[in-house]
């Protein structure tokens, strides 16, 4: 591990310097475009004001034959647009990838001044970040970027899984980690064909009650198959300072399984998810901005412990320091959703 004192120092003469703290952004849905499709870098201006991050895709779901197109278009769409406080990210093809040297060199040199994140998929390992974090410094010094262009992992592989706390701190570039429920699934050997979500074969089998036959029906719960990939992720993400993301939710055609999903994640500490199809930007916005009643509620447990100690009963409930924590985490939420929302604000009563 690298001595604390050059932990944060630029890797190239001439790069940025790392950032200490990532800016504080609302990140409720990172919402993918295909660049190569003229049609959708159409939508982009539209785009900017309805989502909080816009990517360009140029890894999976790009056809072998458009890789090319789409990092041309990804490059037109970061120049022709003013993203303002939204997010312009992109996702590079995996580093053994034909083309991801030219993703990286050819979309830094054209708007790495422009660009927030570059999304690395299928990393394994703190190597993985470690080689993007040189080369970027490097680039950033080539071209004179001014401000560190961050990075985020995909967790989709068994190995990544395994390594995820080291990757979680692998460099002060490291912006957040998001789960890819579709390749660690392969990666794993897990029999299914879905992209997140649960899975009716994936259940409990209640007990038979005293008396009754084997072949007695008996009740059978679903469980989550991400419960365990979720936690452990969130638990390194919190722990190195970073954000953990919910990645893509594939059934269109299943609004209320995506909400349950991405809720889950929520819940657990998620900042956001990935919006793979405009139907799934207002669950997203949902989801991911605290609800107003729990707000109403948290902002009652701060004003009744204004300096956060001591214990206090509010509707029956006790409070105390832990929990004034717990409210701070909801209402620091609900003002960066404010502040970007006048309608959630006007409800939050900020
Ligand atoms: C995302 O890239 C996934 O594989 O789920
Ligand atoms: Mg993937």
């Amino acid at each position: 591990m690298k001595l604390p004192r050059n932990f944060f120092k630029p890797l190239a003469i001439g790069a940025p310097a790392p950032l200490r703290e990532l800016p504080l952004k609302l990140e409720r849905m990172i919402h993918f475009v295909p660049p190569h499709v003229e049609k959708m870098r159409a939508k982009v201006p539209e785009l900017i004001a309805q989502v909080d991050v816009v990517l360009g895709n140029l890894e999976d779901a790009i056809p072998a034959d458009a890789k090319t197109a789409a990092r041309a278009g990804f490059i037109t769409m970061a120049q022709a647009n003013d993203f303002g406080a939204t997010g312009l990210w992109t996702r590079i093809n995996a580093l053994n990838s034909p083309w991801v040297l030219d993703d990286i060199r050819e979309v830094v040199a054209a708007v790495g001044q422009k660009l927030d994140v570059i999304m690395l998929p299928k990393v394994e390992g703190a190597w993985d970040i470690h080689y993007l974090d040189q080369l970027l410094a490097q680039l950033e010094a080539k071209h004179a970027i001014t401000k560190p262009i961050l990075i985020h992992a995909i967790l989709e592989t068994a190995e990544g899984v395994t390594n995820v706390e080291a990757i979680a701190t692998a460099s002060p570039r490291m912006h957040g980690v998001s789960l890819g429920p579709a390749d660690l699934a392969a990666s794993r050997a897990m029999k299914t064909t879905r992209v997140g979500g649960g899975h009716p074969d994936y259940r409990v089998l209640a007990d038979a009650e005293p008396g009754t036959g084997a072949d007695t029906p008996r009740a059978t719960y679903q469980q989550d198959p991400w419960h365990y990939t979720m936690a452990k992720m969130v638990d390194a993400c919190a722990a190195a300072g970073i954000k953990a993301f919910y990645g893509p939710f594939g059934d269109f055609s299943d609004p209320a399984a995506c909400e349950a999903q991405f809720r889950n994640s929520f819940l657990l500490g998620c900042a956001g998810a990935w919006t793979l199809h405009p139907s799934q930007v207002a669950i997203a916005k949902r989801v991911f901005s605290p609800d107003p009643a729990e707000v109403a509620f948290a902002k009652k447990i701060i004003a009744a412990m204004p300096d956060g100690s001591g214990a206090v009963m509010i509707d029956g409930k006790m409070q105390d320091d832990a929990t004034c924590k717990q409210a701070k985490v909801l209402v620091d939420l609900a003002r960066l959703v404010a502040a970007k929302d006048p309608g959630l604000a006007a409800r939050y009563r900020l």
